[in-house]
């Protein structure tokens, strides 16, 4: 139980960590998911629609001026969906995906994902939700650097409560099937960035989520490294007819990996 309590506070060393991770496990998902929608966050509009933003805006303050990362995006995507979302460095892809996950608050504005409504939850409410509904995957792999595969594709599972035994199982299956099962062991420091990657794939996804923000996961990758990273995750998304949204700035990628290519500027969209 020591151990594991330092493998939480590992785990959640600040708070904005602890919002990026914190998938669920699937058995776990239903009478969580029910739980919300009675007693938190409301259903959809339409459960066809995994994504729906209206008029959203972001705004950070700052020393200076305030930044509007966001000036009022509007979008819908469907269940199933994969959506590329590019732009320019600083045109507020990395915020969208953040509001997206539930990760942070929108300054204005509307928001449906995975079947729930955003809008004006506590961090605690979003978190919950994000256990159940999302997978997320970014550039800088986001593992526990003193921890090891196995320990950080297993530690979400601890705050869904899984017996111990089980979750370690889990975690080992869902590293094999990203073909590291010879590495169970490795930290992250004793991995290649790819490895390190497909440890933050199998992380975020143990919980078939159905919804996939991906924030430049090939970004610090070769290219074949990067089709492998890129057929895991498809791979996911076909099977579980999960939505897909995949931030990149390479446009090859956006065109063969979505059926859909978006673009920001200057937080606005502009196709
Ligand atoms: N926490 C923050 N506080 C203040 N400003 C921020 C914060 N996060 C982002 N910004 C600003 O918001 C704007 C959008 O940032 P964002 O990270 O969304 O860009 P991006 O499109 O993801 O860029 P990149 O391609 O470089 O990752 C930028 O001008 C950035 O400086
Ligand atoms: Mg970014």
């Amino acid at each position: 139980m020591a151990g594991e309590l330092g493998l939480v506070t590992d785990f959640f060393p600040t708070a904005r960590l602890s919002d990026m991770l914190c998938p669920a496990f699937d058995s776990c998902r239903r009478s969580r998911l029910e739980a919300y929608s009675v007693s938190t966050l409301s259903p959809a509009l339409h459960p066809g629609i995994a994504i729906r933003a209206v008029d959203l805006a972001k705004s950070y303050s700052s020393a200076t001026a305030p930044v509007h990362a966001l000036r009022g995006v509007t979008l819908e995507v469907k269940r199933g969906g994969r959506v590329a979302l590019l732009g320019k460095s600083g045109s507020g892809k990395s915020t969208l995906l953040n509001l997206l996950g539930g990760l942070d608050h929108a300054t204005s504005g509307s928001l449906h994902v995975g079947g729930h409504d955003l809008d004006g939850h506590s961090r605690r409410e979003l978190s919950r939700f994000r256990s159940a509904s999302v997978g997320m995957i970014f550039q800088a792999f986001h593992l526990i650097p003193s921890r090891t595969a196995l320990e950080n594709a297993e530690l979400p599972m601890i705050f869904a409560g899984r017996p111990p035994g089980e979750r370690r199982a889990l975690a080992k299956q869902a590293l094999e099937s990203v073909g590291l099962g010879a590495r169970l062991h490795h930290r992250p420091t004793e991995m290649s960035g790819g490895e390190n990657q497909r440890v933050a794939v199998a992380r975020a996804l143990v919980n078939r989520p159905e919804v996939v923000l991906a924030d430049e996961p090939t970004g610090n990758l070769d290219s074949d490294t990067a089709s492998e990273v890129m057929g895991l995750i498809l791979d996911h998304v076909d099977r579980y007819n999960a939505t897909l949204v995949l931030v990149t700035h390479d446009e090859e990628l956006a065109r063969t990996c979505t059926d859909r290519v978006i673009r920001l500027k200057d937080g606005r969209l502009v196709s």
